[in-house]
């Protein structure tokens, strides 16, 4: 073969070679990280995803889901990857202590103020949410939704076999398990430990009020004073109301345990509506709602929010999934599917079912106040601690001595310094 002729072959191949990375064959890609692998949660982000491929053909998503609810594992093999300096492109992180004490203050995320004022999100995200997500002066992730936590599912159909109404007050709530344990009947169905500590922040709420619940955050209320003792009572009086199976259910086994009949209640937060639509169950007839008892009128609150890696492999991918994430079509699929209600202002409310109709009412006219379980309100360190405290709590049942350790925690990783 002639010099020339060799060269243009080269020439030839290498032109191709740059065409075929240029137009596809998974050229761009973008890694999404996330916990929503079960029921209701897996359907809502196929359906964001859906968005995303449709406006991003060319963009091949890779959905690196981690099972398990509140991201229990999702969140340790992030803390991993993220050590060995092998980020995703984009992951769930919860608005609040998680994402501000955990990723930005270790440097992990990257702020999005000009994505903020490119897509017009600060006129159409709510204003509470928008500080949460900040650090001086700079915005960090793209709220996806607004999930309320203080729920409590019922079963219409067994309460009004026991003659039990919807309670509204801790007494009200004691008497109707009362009454439902000695018929025979599960009064509250459980799952495992993360879903004890969100029953245990739903009943420090329902018990202390919004104010003193909000000290316990800030510092203000007491971790030692009697309130708290009172509320822990309360946590471990209803904890006898539970099964016994409750550390090897998972959330939607719990939650699942009521709309086939199984008990009467389930705390849990409103991604259980959407799995009671995904297994076909018909609101106000195979369950009810109403907020855990002593908190009518109080919403407390999470919001699931996508972040930008600092060090992204693709961060043009990343920015086009974020850029799905905060949209109002991105947003309006997820949502109605996912069981919670759309992080910005402009959502149809005529796509969303009774009960997160109710929700969006509730969340406009409620008191709001902020979730531990899902980052709102106390950063990693010390919800670990109240894990670990918790544990040994639902081991030995000694209310004084997880009293002394929440004193504890509050001292060496909260504001009671
Ligand atoms: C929460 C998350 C929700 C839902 C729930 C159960 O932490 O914010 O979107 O996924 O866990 O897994």
């Amino acid at each position: 073969m002639s010099k020339s002729k060799w060269y243009s072959l080269t020439t030839i191949f290498v032109i191709a070679m740059l065409a075929l990375s240029a137009c596809g064959g998974g050229a761009q890609k973008v890694e999404v990280f996330s916990w929503w692998t079960g029921g209701g949660e897996a359907a809502g982000l196929e359906a964001m995803i859906k968005v995303f491929n449709e406006k991003n053909p060319n963009v091949e998503f890779i959905n690196a889901a981690v099972a398990g609810g509140a991201g229990t594992n999702a969140r340790a093999v992030l803390a991993t990857r993220l050590q060995a300096g092998d980020p995703p492109d984009s992951w769930q992180g919860h608005a609040g202590q998680e994402l501000i004490g955990t990723y930005v203050a270790g440097k992990q995320i990257q702020p999005l103020n000009d994505l903020y004022e490119s897509e017009g999100w600060l006129d159409v995200m709510p204003e509470t949410l928008i500080p949460l997500i900040s650090q001086d002066g700079n915005i960090y992730s793209v709220p996806v939704n607004i999930h309320r936590a203080n729920v409590l599912w019922y079963n219409p159909a067994i309460l009004e076999a026991n003659g039990v109404s919807v309670p509204t007050t801790m007494d009200e709530w004691f008497a109707a398990m009362d009454t439902l344990q000695a018929a025979g009947v599960t009064p509250l169905a459980l799952g495992e430990q993360w879903t004890k500590m969100h029953l245990m922040e739903t009943v420090l709420l329902g018990s202390l009020g919004p104010e003193k619940y909000n000290g316990l955050w800030d510092g203000s209320t007491d971790w030692g004073s009697a309130e708290v003792k009172g509320a822990l009572d309360n946590f471990q009086k209803i904890l006898g109301y539970t099964n016994s199976d409750s550390a090897s259910l998972s959330w939607q086994d719990a939650a699942q345990l009521v709309v086939n009949g199984n008990a009467a209640f389930n705390v849990m937060g409103d991604w259980a509506e959407g799995y009671f639509r995904e297994l076909g169950k018909t609101p106000n007839t195979d369950y009810g709602w109403t907020p855990v008892p002593g908190s009518v009128g109080i919403f407390q609150f999470l919001s699931d929010s996508f972040v930008l890696a600092v060090g992204a492999p693709d961060e043009e991918g990343a920015i086009a999934w974020l850029k799905v994430a905060g949209s109002k079509e991105g947003q309006e699929a997820f949502n109605p599917v996912k069981g919670s209600i759309c992080a910005r202002t402009d959502c149809d409310k005529s796509l969303f079912g009774e009960y997160l109709q109710s929700a969006m009412d509730d969340w406009a006219s409620d008191t709001v106040v902020g979730s531990l379980t899902h980052g709102v309100v106390a950063n990693d360190s010390w919800k670990s601690e109240i894990d670990t405290a918790l544990g040994l709590f639902i081991q030995d049942g000694n209310v004084d001595g997880f009293q002394a350790a929440l004193v504890a925690a509050c001292a060496s990783s909260g504001p009671c310094k």
